[in-house]
């Protein structure tokens, strides 16, 4: 894990007060994080744990009730930083009439790119996010899955070194999702750093170094996905082409140890992988249908 720290939160609190500034909701309640360059951060938690307060505390677009949020060793309302952040929000809130070229390049003139760069940089991201196909359609014709791929492609059009992304894989399809993922792991590859919050636990599970899980604005559990998620008292082994006799012996050897054999079967494939294999045969032959299983005859009643 890089020494340097990216994103630090320090005592980070907030409470959301009504129009006539009486107390609310403590949302955040001193959160204390530091998200390390080239790491995949997770923010998890229910619904209204304060994960999407957090991101924008970290933005700068909210301010704190106490404690302070830096993101590249400075205070989160220094405008210069944002030079280096992409974010993708909750919702999108994207120009309608607009197409995805025209969309991103307005984004990228904000950023004052020089014309050629901004044209490969448009294409390429475009062809990234997969909406090569839909590069001239409006965005208000676009479905869910298509606006959260063009908010990503939107997020990135500066080349960020931070990433924050609130839930990227809401409204996707299972090959969205994927392809998410994926884009994510590609931007760590890139040694850029993310830090996403979702309440889909999968989705986290897969592509964060840590997590954070946070509950009614606490911070509950901190750590390495991988350490959080071992269960250190139980070996799991897979072997292929094992005969009845040798399983047997397996079990005789356990049980010799007193070990307590928990499972021995055959696995099965996920959902996910059987839903993308089809998909992805669709795709290879298509018009190929899958054969109906026919209901057993009745038998005549006697
Ligand atoms: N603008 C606001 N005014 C008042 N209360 C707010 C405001 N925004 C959020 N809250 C409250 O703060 C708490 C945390 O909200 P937040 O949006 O950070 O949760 P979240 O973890 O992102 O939830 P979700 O998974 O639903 O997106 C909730 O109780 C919410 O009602
Ligand atoms: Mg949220």
């Amino acid at each position: 894990m890089s020494e340097e720290i990216v994103v630090q939160t320090r005592a980070l609190s907030k409470v959301y007060r009504d129009f006539w500034g009486r107390q609310k909701v403590r949302a955040l309640k001193a959160l204390d994080l530091e998200v390390h360059r080239g790491e995949v951060f997770g923010l998890l938690g229910p619904n209204g744990s304060g994960k999407t307060t957090t991101i924008k505390l970290i933005l700068g677009l909210l301010f704190p009730t106490s404690g302070e949020a830096l993101v590249f060793g400075k205070g989160a309302n220094d405008v210069g930083k944002n030079e280096r952040l992409g974010f993708l929000p909750e919702e999108s809130y994207l120009y309608r009439f607009l197409n995805a070229e025209e969309t991103l390049d307005f984004y990228a003139r904000l950023f004052d790119m020089k014309p050629e760069v901004r044209q490969e940089r448009v294409d390429t991201l475009i062809k990234q996010v997969g909406l090569d196909r839909a590069r001239k359609r409006q965005l208000q014709e676009y479905s869910k899955g298509m606006t959260r791929r063009i908010g990503l492609a939107q997020a990135l059009i500066n080349n960020p070194d931070l990433v924050l992304l609130d839930e990227p894989t809401s409204g996707l399809d299972p090959i969205g999702t994927r392809e998410m993922k994926d884009m994510i792991l590609r931007l760590k590859d890139e040694g850029k750093t993310v830090v996403m919050c979702s309440h889909l636990l999968a989705d986290v599970q897969d592509v964060c170094d840590r997590i954070a899980i946070l509950h009614q604005g606490e911070l509950k559990e901190l750590g390495r996905v991988d350490t959080l998620l071992t269960v250190a008292d139980v070996t799991q082994i897979r072997a292929r082409g094992l005969s009845p006799d040798c399983q047997n012996e397996i079990r005789d050897v356990i049980s010799r140890h007193q070990g307590e054999l928990m499972e021995m079967a055959n696995p099965t494939t996920t959902l996910e992988e059987l839903f993308l294999s089809i998909v992805r045969d669709s795709e290879a032959r298509p018009g190929r249908r899958a054969k109906v299983e026919k209901p057993a005859e009745a038998s005549p009643k006697t």
